[in-house]
Order: C-alpha cells, then sequence, then structure tokens
C-alpha cells in the first residue's frame, strides 16, 4: 500500500506544478490586456469643449502651420497651445486670413504680437473657412496633459511598439521553463527513490558500484588515441591562428558609436534622402566625404523632433530628440530663438571605412563612369539604424569584382576605340574591368 501513496504524492507535486505555472500565464494575460483597457479610458476622455473637430484641426495644423508653429514651444511663431483663451474668435479669424492687413488697419492687439515677434510676417490664409478655423482652434485647445498620455498608452497598445510587454512575456516562458526543469530533476530523484524503496520491500539486493579505471587512465594508455588527438588539436590550433592572422587589417562589419547618432535608415531609408545629397562629391571626385552640418541644418532649422511613429523599441523618441538637440550644440543652433548663437563645437565622426594609403581608389569612378550602385560595395545602407563596413575591403574583394563586373561601354565615346580593339584581341563582345585593365598592379598601388 505504501507504494501508491508515494505515487500519489509525485502526481500531487506534478499537478502542483502545472497549477503554478498556469497561474503565471494567466498573470502575464492579464498584464497585457490592461494597456487596452487604459486606450479606452483614454478614448472615452471628454473632448475639449469648442465648435470644431480637433482631428480634422491637426492635419490643417501640420499642413499649413507647423512649418512656423508648435504647440507647446516658441518656433518662428508664438506657441499655439490656448490661443483661443487669448483671443476673441472674430479677431482670430481675421487674424489667420490675412495678419498683415490686420496690422495695417492699426489693430493694436495685431501690432503689438508683430513687434514682439520682430516684425516677422505670417503667411496669410485666405483659402481657410471659417469652419477651418474652429477646427484648428479646437486642435489647439485640447489640453496638454491629456495628450502625451494617450500617446504613451497607444504605443503600449500597438504590439511590438512595447519592448517592456514582451520581455515580460519572454521572462514568464524562461521562468515556466526553468519551473518544468526543476519538477522533472524532482520527479527524476522520486522516482528513484520509489524504485529503491520497492526494490527494497521486495527484497532485491541493489549491487554496489564497482570500481573501474578512470576513463583518462585508458586514453593515456592507448597511444594511438593520443597521436590522432594531438594531430587533430594542432590542425584546429593552425586554422585559428590562420584565421586571426588573416583578419588583421581587415575591419568588415566595423560600426563604431558616432558623436551624433545618426541613423541612415530614417534619412535614407524612411525619408528617403538620395545618398548624394549628402555625400555629394562622391560623383566627382575620389572621396564621397561626410557632410558639412550646414547640410544637416538646412532640414533641421524646422525638425527639432522626429515624429512619434519614428521611435523603435530601441530607440525612444527621447532619445532621437536628444540627438538632434547634440546636433544644434555643435553648429550652435538657438531652437527656442531660431537663430544661430555662434558657439560651434565641430563633430568628429569616426571613419569607418580605410584602405591602406598604398592603395589608390576612386568614387567617381566607379560610381558615374562604372555605373555601380552605392549599396553594391556598402550594402544596404537604407537599413543600416549604425553605419558599418559591409564589405572586406581587400585585395581579393576589389578583384573578384574587377574579373566579374562588365564595363558598360554604349553610349560612352571614351570606350568606343578601345573596346573596338580590345573585343578583338579577347574575341569577345563585352568586357569586364579585368579585361580593361582592371587587374594592372599599378592601377591600384601608386
Ligand atoms: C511663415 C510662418 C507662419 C505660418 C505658416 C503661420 N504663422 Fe502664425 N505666426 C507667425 C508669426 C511670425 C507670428 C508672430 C506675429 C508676427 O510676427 O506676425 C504668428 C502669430 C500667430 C498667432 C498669434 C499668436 C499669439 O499668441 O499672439 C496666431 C493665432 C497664429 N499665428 C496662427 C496661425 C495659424 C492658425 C497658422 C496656420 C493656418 C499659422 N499661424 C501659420 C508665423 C506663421
Ligand atoms: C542626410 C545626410 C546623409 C544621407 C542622405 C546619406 N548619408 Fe551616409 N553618412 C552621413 C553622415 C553624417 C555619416 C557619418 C556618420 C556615420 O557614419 O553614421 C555618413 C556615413 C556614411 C558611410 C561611412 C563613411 C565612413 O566613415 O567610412 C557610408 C559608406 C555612407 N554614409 C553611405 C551612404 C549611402 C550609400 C547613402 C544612400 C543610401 C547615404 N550614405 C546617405 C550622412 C548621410
Ligand atoms: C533632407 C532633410 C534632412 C537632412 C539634410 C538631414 N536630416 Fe536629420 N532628419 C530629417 C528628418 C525628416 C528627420 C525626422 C524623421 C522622422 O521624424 O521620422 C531627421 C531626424 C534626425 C535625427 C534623429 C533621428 C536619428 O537619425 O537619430 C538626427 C540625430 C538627425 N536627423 C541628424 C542629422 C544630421 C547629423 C544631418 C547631417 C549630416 C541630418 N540630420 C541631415 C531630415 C534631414
Ligand atoms: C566599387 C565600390 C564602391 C562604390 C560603388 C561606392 N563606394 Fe563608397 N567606398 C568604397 C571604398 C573602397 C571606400 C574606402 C575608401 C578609402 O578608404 O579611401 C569607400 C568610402 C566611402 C565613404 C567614406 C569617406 C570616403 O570618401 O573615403 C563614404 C561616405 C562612401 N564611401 C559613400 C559612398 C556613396 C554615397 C556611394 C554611392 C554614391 C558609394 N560610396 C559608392 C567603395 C565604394
Ligand atoms: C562592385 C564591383 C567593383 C568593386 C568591388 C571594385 N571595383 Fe574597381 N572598377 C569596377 C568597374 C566596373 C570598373 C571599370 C570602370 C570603368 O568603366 O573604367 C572599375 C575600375 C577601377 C579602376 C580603374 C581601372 C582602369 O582600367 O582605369 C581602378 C583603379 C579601380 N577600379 C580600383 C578599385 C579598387 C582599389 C577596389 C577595391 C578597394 C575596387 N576597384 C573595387 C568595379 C569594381
Ligand atoms: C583592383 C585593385 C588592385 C589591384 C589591380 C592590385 N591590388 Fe594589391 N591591393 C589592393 C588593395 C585594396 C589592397 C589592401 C588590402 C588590405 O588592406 O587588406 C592591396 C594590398 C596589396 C599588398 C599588401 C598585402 C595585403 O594583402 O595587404 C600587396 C603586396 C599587393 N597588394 C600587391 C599587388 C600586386 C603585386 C598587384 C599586381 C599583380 C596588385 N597588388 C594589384 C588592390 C589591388
Amino acid at each position: 500500500m505504501k507504494k501508491v501513496g508515494n505515487h500519489n504524492s509525485i502526481a500531487r507535486k506534478l499537478f502542483l506544478g502545472f497549477a503554478l505555472s498556469l497561474i503565471f500565464s494567466l498573470n502575464s494575460f492579464a498584464q497585457e490586456v490592461a494597456p487596452d483597457a487604459a486606450v479606452a479610458d483614454a478614448a472615452a476622455a471628454p473632448a475639449p469643449a469648442s465648435g470644431g473637430d480637433a482631428i480634422k484641426g491637426k492635419e490643417l495644423f501640420n499642413a499649413n502651420c507647423a512649418a512656423c508653429h508648435k504647440l507647446d514651444a516658441k518656433a518662428t511663431g508664438p506657441a499655439l497651445r490656448g490661443v483661443a483663451a487669448k483671443y476673441d474668435t472674430a479677431w482670430l479669424y481675421k487674424w489667420i486670413r490675412n495678419s498683415s492687413e490686420l496690422i495695417k488697419s492699426g489693430d493694436p492687439q495685431a501690432i503689438k504680437i508683430y513687434e514682439e515677434y520682430n516684425k516677422s510676417v505670417m503667411s496669410a490664409f485666405p483659402q481657410l473657412s471659417d469652419a477651418d478655423i474652429d477646427n484648428i482652434i479646437a486642435y489647439t485647445s485640447e489640453p496638454k496633459a491629456a495628450a502625451p498620455a494617450a500617446v504613451v498608452a497607444g504605443a503600449e497598445a500597438i504590439p511590438g511598439a512595447a519592448p517592456a510587454d514582451s520581455g515580460m512575456s519572454n521572462n514568464i516562458i524562461l521562468a515556466a521553463l526553468a519551473l518544468v526543469m526543476i519538477i522533472l530533476v524532482v520527479m527524476l530523484f522520486l522516482v528513484n527513490k520509489v524504485l529503491t524503496t520497492v526494490a527494497k520491500a521486495n527484497g532485491i539486493e541493489v549491487t554496489p558500484k564497482t570500481p573501474t579505471t578512470p576513463i583518462w587512465k585508458v586514453f593515456v594508455r592507448n597511444q594511438f588515441l593520443v597521436l590522432i588527438s594531438s594531430i587533430f588539436l594542432l590542425l584546429a590550433g593552425a586554422y585559428f591562428v590562420y584565421g586571426f592572422f588573416m583578419q588583421i587589417g581587415i575591419d568588415q562589419d566595423y560600426a563604431p558609436i558616432q558623436p551624433i547618432h545618426y541613423s541612415h535608415r530614417i534619412h535614407a531609408g524612411s525619408n528617403g534622402i538620395d545618398c548624394k545629397y549628402c555625400h555629394s562629391s562622391s560623383r566627382v571626385s575620389k572621396h564621397s566625404g561626410i557632410p558639412s552640418l550646414n547640410v544637416c541644418m538646412n532640414c533641421h532649422k524646422s525638425i527639432a523632433e522626429v515624429s512619434d511613429t519614428t521611435a523603435t523599441p530601441e530607440y525612444s523618441k527621447a532619445f532621437y530628440d536628444n540627438e538632434i538637440q547634440k546636433l544644434y550644440k555643435a553648429v550652435g543652433w538657438d531652437a527656442e530663438n531660431q537663430k544661430y548663437t555662434g558657439k560651434t563645437e565641430p563633430v568628429k565622426w569616426v571613419r569607418i571605412h580605410n584602405l591602406p594609403s598604398f592603395v589608390y581608389f576612386n568614387h567617381s569612378q566607379h560610381v558615374n563612369v562604372a555605373g555601380v550602385e552605392c549599396q553594391t560595395c556598402h550594402g544596404p545602407v537604407q537599413e543600416y539604424e549604425i553605419q558599418k563596413q559591409f564589405a572586406p575591403l581587400t585585395m581579393a574583394w576589389c578583384i573578384d569584382c574587377h574579373r566579374k563586373t562588365e564595363v558598360k561601354m554604349e553610349g560612352n565615346e571614351y570606350y568606343t576605340k578601345i573596346h573596338d580593339e580590345l573585343s578583338k584581341k579577347y574575341g569577345v563582345e563585352k568586357l569586364t574591368a579585368a579585361q580593361m585593365g582592371g587587374l594592372e598592379c599599378g592601377k591600384c598601388h601608386y
């Protein structure tokens, strides 16, 4: 009867384990549901009291006003949150449709703002109807505190955009696995114990282990095995040492941390900015070069922060915004008053690609003359959050491509004569860069 009791206890423990893990997973489920509830709450919050539609207003605001106005900070014009409380609606209609006319008419309020803002002129918007302006006012009247809260809750509700959440469920899965492992170990131990008890009860003698020679002694005595192992170890060692020496001076995948976290994914990818807009000298010279910060400021005078959708689980919006602040600090841009302070600190970009000085490489030859895409040599740069060296930049890599790549001859007069001569010499219609002399030492080495 004792045996049965023992089995029962194991089953009970097992059951307990599963129950525990079930509770765990239910718990996590409850936590994942929570943000949705928060969103529902936020949505249920009362809309601001004003005749207009704040959602339409936001669109209009972004399309017409965002170039000069922000809700909560000074830009070219004043912060606009709560303007409705400052002026009466009829005045706002007039001001927004044509502020200069209002100023000219001698309206004291209009003149006061105009002088306060160094007499900069606000564009006229005669095309906006009263309803449009009501919508914009509704948008600017939304209370500030509610907006960010809704955004945070909304972000959590988007699957995959919530790092904390997925990390949580990962941890729970790990914990559950660990629990199962522990249960298994305990079970094994118990089974062993039960079996021994059963054996004892039935009078079977459990033979104690007989001491045997340790495995390493057997190994050392067998000379053949020792020989084979040493050969294997030597070969493996040589392989790794060779590998180590071959990678000296090769920095493939080198991705240093830059002074400003500049993302090619966001600029060349999401915003589709052409590589040559920034690396403008790649077309005409040996070097592609890194753009000067003035090029950045062509856009960043008016882009002080990234949009909410740009944030990733890895990098928050606050992180990106702070990086733009670093750019402002470096060029000495005072975003508050929209002017340069004159205090600059040059940004020291860390150089990634670097051929030895005895090699000659020319960008314009490859990009312009040969028409090779940047991505062939630099990889899918438009996807890189952090820039890195994609190609090994070894001699074999250059030569390999010169052997394989056909030179584009059509429409290039420079090549017509060479082509005729060389294609006769090699007896082919198409020529590779190698056949054009791309393997001659002197072409790449000074
Ligand atoms: C070209 C830049 C520019 C654009 C575009 C612009 N504004 Fe302005 N806005 C200004 C400037 C500058 C001022 C400060 C007064 C001045 O100097 O004329 C101002 C002032 C204002 C004021 C007075 C605010 C206060 O607190 O005194 C309101 C209201 C306003 N703008 C609404 C709008 C609306 C609505 C839009 C979009 C339909 C818009 N603005 C588009 C530049 C602009
Ligand atoms: C908005 C400007 C801008 C655009 C557009 C841009 N880049 Fe860059 N690029 C930079 C800056 C700034 C750096 C230096 C910081 C870094 O390495 O991330 C850089 C660095 C690089 C480097 C590494 C340079 C080194 O140190 O060896 C390569 C390669 C490169 N870019 C290729 C490209 C390609 C290919 C594209 C188009 C798909 C492109 N870039 C588009 C600004 C730009
Ligand atoms: C053609 C316009 C343009 C130019 C030129 C440009 N940027 Fe940007 N940049 C943007 C836009 C647009 C965003 C915001 C993207 C978003 O909100 O999704 C941005 C975002 C950023 C950010 C935050 C995201 C990130 O990449 O970390 C930084 C930092 C930044 N830019 C730095 C630079 C620097 C440094 C340069 C010059 C080498 C530069 N930008 C040139 C348009 C530009
Ligand atoms: C045939 C291969 C190849 C192509 C195509 C190519 N590059 Fe490069 N790139 C290189 C090599 C090799 C280097 C290293 C040059 C050095 O160290 O002197 C380099 C370096 C760079 C650098 C670092 C600064 C410099 O000039 O040394 C930038 C930036 C760059 N490339 C951008 C571009 C852009 C943008 C394009 C497309 C318009 C492009 N590259 C096309 C091979 C290529
Ligand atoms: C993706 C292919 C590719 C890679 C990689 C490449 N090249 Fe080239 N290269 C070409 C092509 C195609 C031409 C022919 C251009 C032309 O029409 O003259 C060329 C031409 C040249 C020339 C001029 C040859 C002549 O006949 O005048 C030099 C020099 C050169 N490459 C150096 C290099 C070096 C150095 C590297 C490695 C760091 C390299 N290339 C990597 C494709 C490549
Ligand atoms: C297409 C361009 C190209 C041609 C042609 C070329 N080389 Fe190189 N060579 C390179 C590059 C790039 C490196 C640098 C490789 C590195 O840093 O790992 C290099 C490196 C070397 C080195 C230094 C050893 C090493 O691997 O780093 C020697 C020696 C050398 N080349 C000799 C030659 C000789 C001899 C020829 C003619 C038969 C020749 N090269 C033709 C591009 C070329």
